[in-house]
């Protein structure tokens, strides 16, 4: 038997090596320069190590215009695969700047779709890493009906596998719509922007001067506009957030999400709970603080934290089993439901009741913010999102009521009538229609005008008012509350609530889809 390599598996490995270089020394130098990592750099940090199995990394682009048949580079600017993230598998594909900007031809986007339709009839999640100069424009049309094959999966794979994007580089014109569809985008600061337009068509139109930074850079998305949900320093930590991102969720729409072996008491009993909510009701506290001494090991990924403070939404766990969180932040506009925090957490809600995610409510809310900015805006419709993806949640939903539960924020916000599982409330909970105050100056309008001392008057009215109905046990005696409990026995009692409700079934009717107030 001869010992000579065959020449055919010598080109093999040629071939295969020439596909690592994608677009060569100098574009990976540039890329570099530019404090940005490369596609194959990056998966390779995304990934556990050595676990990426790569597809179709011979495929090259068909354009024969321009030049372009002199250009030819395999892979043709992505990279596309599937590998394991903390052993779990994923598809993961990475745009390649440095092989034509990353932009999307038609056989670059055949091979997302490609991944995409694997990902979905295996049921694993699919991670983008996108950097791109947006459709090729050597390759016109064909580009922009890539573009149109890649939402249409981002539509069909949506509620079914996970879907995140790591927004690297420049993401502008139509290309911003995939990862708008995805669940959740990560922007990385000053390397990366999305825009419908770019500022040079801003200035035409608008006569704005703004940088590519202010109008589409991570800060932006983060706190001004919500189309990104999280923003990291550099690319290894949006790497690093989307792991982080995947250890909380199931790998498709059928499955559980992953119980992690506890690592906290689960009978912790937290004493300063029971002294966190200030004796004035006007004052506020912070509900983060809340929610980390409830949680495992204070343990909160939060989503969107510079984007409507006025609610906090994340992931945790409880005695190992992830959770969504959703709670109003009285420090924020006193907690009020205004139209950023509505559609904020509606959307959340329905991401963790779409990947089987028991939501927990923590409730401290005055009620929807007040205004002609908010109506005109449509407060109504907007708010309406968030009590439809509540009253359509059939994940075990419980709610602790710590605080205000007024008026209709307190049927929005996972109350039992919309099938919340397990409601409690704290002794200082306060179920009402609104504050004692203003009850008061409506109900007892005439009586105190009429007294002989009307502030005396209001404040025995409001006195009467507070304690008759701000307290949890009018709504208790109802059953719409399932219990009061001890603040600093919130950990151990959702941890047994979950425990139960752990097993849940619940359906919704048939119906090709419900119609959210959009
Ligand atoms: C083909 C592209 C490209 C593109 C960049 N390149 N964008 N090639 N199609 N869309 C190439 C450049 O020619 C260059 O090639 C290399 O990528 C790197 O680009 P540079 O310009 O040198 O990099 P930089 O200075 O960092 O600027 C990056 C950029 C700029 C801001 C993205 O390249 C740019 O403005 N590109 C065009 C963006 C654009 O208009 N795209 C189409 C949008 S319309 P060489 O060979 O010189 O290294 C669209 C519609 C989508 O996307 C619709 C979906 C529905």
């Amino acid at each position: 038997m001869s010992t000579a390599e065959d020449p055919r598996i010598e080109d093999l490995r040629a071939r295969r090596e020439a596909t690592q270089l994608g677009g060569g020394a100098d574009a990976i130098r540039k890329q570099h320069e530019r404090g940005k990592l490369t596609a194959r750099e990056r998966i390779d940090l995304f990934l556990d190590r050595g676990t990426f199995e790569e597809l179709d990394a011979f495929k090259t682009h068909r354009c024969r215009d321009f030049g372009m048949e002199d250009k030819v580079v395999p892979g043709d600017g992505v990279v596309s695969g599937f590998g394991r993230v903390d052993g779990r598998p994923v598809a993961v594909f990475a745009q390649d700047f440095t092989v034509f900007g990353g932009s999307l031809s038609g056989a670059n986007a055949e091979k997302i779709c490609k991944l995409m339709d694997v990902a979905l009839k295996t049921g694993v999640p699919v991670v983008g890493l996108n950097d791109s100069g947006g459709a090729r424009i050597q390759e016109g049309v064909v580009s922009l009906g890539g573009y149109a094959e890649i939402f249409l999966r981002n539509t069909l794979c949506s509620g079914v596998i996970p879907q995140l994007s790591a927004v690297m580089g420049p993401c502008a014109g139509g290309a911003v719509y995939s990862p708008a569809i995805t669940d959740f985008i990560v922007m990385v600061e000053n390397t990366s922007y999305m825009f419908v337009t770019g500022p040079n068509v801003v200035k035409t139109v608008t006569h704005e001067d703004v940088t590519s930074e202010d109008l589409g850079g991570a800060s932006a998305h983060a706190v001004k506009s919500g189309v990104a949900h999280f923003r990291a320093a550099d690319d290894a930590g949006a790497l690093a957030t989307l792991r982080r991102l995947l250890s909380f969720l199931p790998q498709n729409n059928t499955e559980s999400p992953p119980v992690k072996a506890p690592t906290d008491d689960p009978n912790r009993a937290e004493e300063r709970l029971n002294h966190i909510v200030p004796a004035d009701p006007n004052r506020p506290y912070d509900m983060k603080e809340v929610v980390r001494l409830v949680v495992d090991d204070g343990d909160l990924l939060e989503v969107h934290d510079g984007y409507a403070e006025n609610i906090v939404v994340g992931f945790a766990r409880l005695n190992g089993r992830p959770v969504g969180i959703v709670a109003n932040q009285p420090q924020i506009l006193a907690g009020c439901l205004d139209i950023h925090a509505s559609v904020k957490a509606a959307r959340f809600v329905r991401f963790c009741d779409a990947f089987n995610i028991p939501l927990v409510t923590f409730e401290d809310v005055p009620g929807f913010l007040p205004g002609t900015d908010q109506e005109w805006n449509g407060i109504i419709k907007h708010g309406a999102k968030l009590l439809y993806a509540y009253c359509e949640a059939t994940v075990p939903k419980l709610t602790v009521i710590t605080r205000k539960a007024y008026g209709g924020a307190y049927d929005v916000m996972s109350s039992k009538h919309i099938r919340g599982d397990w409601n409690a409330g704290w002794p200082s909970a306060e179920v009402a229609v609104m504050g004692a105050k203003g009850a008061v100056e409506i109900i007892f309008k005439k009586e105190i005008s009429a007294a002989k001392d009307p502030v005396a008057a209001e404040a025995a009215k409001t006195a009467e008012y507070r304690e008759r109905f701000a307290n949890p046990y009018v709504a208790a005696e109802m059953g719409y509350l399932d219990d009061v409990i001890e603040p600093k026995l919130t950990r151990p009692k959702l941890i047994q609530a979950l425990t139960y409700f752990s097993t849940k079934r619940d359906k919704n009717p048939p119906k090709k889809h419900g119609n959210i107030p959009l």
